[in-house]
């Protein structure tokens, strides 16, 4: 699974065969700036969510619902989970859970719409969390989420986001759950992997730890704009036969 928040980046992550695009609400900071996901809006998310489809025919796009989107109630899930189904044009939303909210992610399966769950670390709870911190290191902590874990394949959750537990922790989760777990920053004991899109193209300036670039496209975009630059001021650009 890669992160796509535009047609361009979803047509090649089809064409890459990649299995998911998921429309993170790491939108928030991966492209509009922010320093976390915590503004971002619903209708920031249809937004995205209907440029990703627009780029993916056989791929599944997943849409997260974004934060205090499905807090409140189950009816607030179902309507919210609806809009990125219905205008978005997902075909599963994500949810990051924590156990107060098991009960709305039944309810919107329950609706018939497939939930992704993500657990671990959760971008959403950052404040509560106390910042960007590994998730479950204590045996205490471990089983919490291991227990939530279990609850959220229960409510119908059809796969798992682990995100920055340890390794050990997503093999035992990987080892006890039916539905397929998908890690990120969680060792390579998922069944899956996800990398936020414009990491693993080295484009982010502040790539997290876990993250592999595959490509250095910060630098031969800043090439390719220096270049332009410099034809600009030289002349070269544009050439006299395409005037
Ligand atoms: O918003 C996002 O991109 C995510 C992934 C990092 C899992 O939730």
């Amino acid at each position: 699974m890669v992160t796509a928040y535009d047609t361009p980046t979803a047509r090649l992550i089809e064409t890459a065969g990649i299995h998911v695009a998921l429309v993170g609400d790491s939108c928030g900071n991966v492209v509009a700036g922010y320093s976390s996901t915590i503004p971002v809006t619903m209708e920031q998310m249809i937004y995205h969510t209907q440029a990703v489809s627009r780029g993916c025919d056989a791929t599944l796009v997943v849409a997260d619902l974004p934060y205090m989107s499905y807090h409140r109630s189950s009816d607030q899930a179902i309507k919210n989970a609806t809009r990125l189904i219905q205008s978005g044009g997902a075909q599963a939303v994500k949810m990051e859970i924590l156990p107060a909210q098991v009960s709305h992610l039944k309810a919107v399966v329950d609706a018939g719409i497939p939930v992704m769950a993500h657990i671990g670390f959760t971008p959403q709870t950052l404040h509560q969390l106390g910042g960007y911190k590994i998730q479950g290191k204590s045996d205490s902590a471990a089983n919490l989420i291991a227990d939530l874990a279990a609850a959220i394949q229960a409510a119908g959750a059809f796969s798992l986001v682990l995100e920055m537990v340890p390794h050990h922790l997503a093999k035992r989760l990987q080892t006890a759950l039916r539905i397929p777990t998908i890690g990120i920053g969680a060792g390579p004991h998922c069944d899956g992997q996800v990398l936020v899109f414009h990491d693993l193209i080295g484009l982010s300036e502040k790539p997290p730890k876990f993250a592999k670039a595959y490509t250095n496209s910060r630098a031969f975009m800043r090439d390719a704009l220096e270049l332009f630059k410099h034809e600009v001021e030289s002349g070269d650009f544009p050439p006299a036969e395409l005037s």
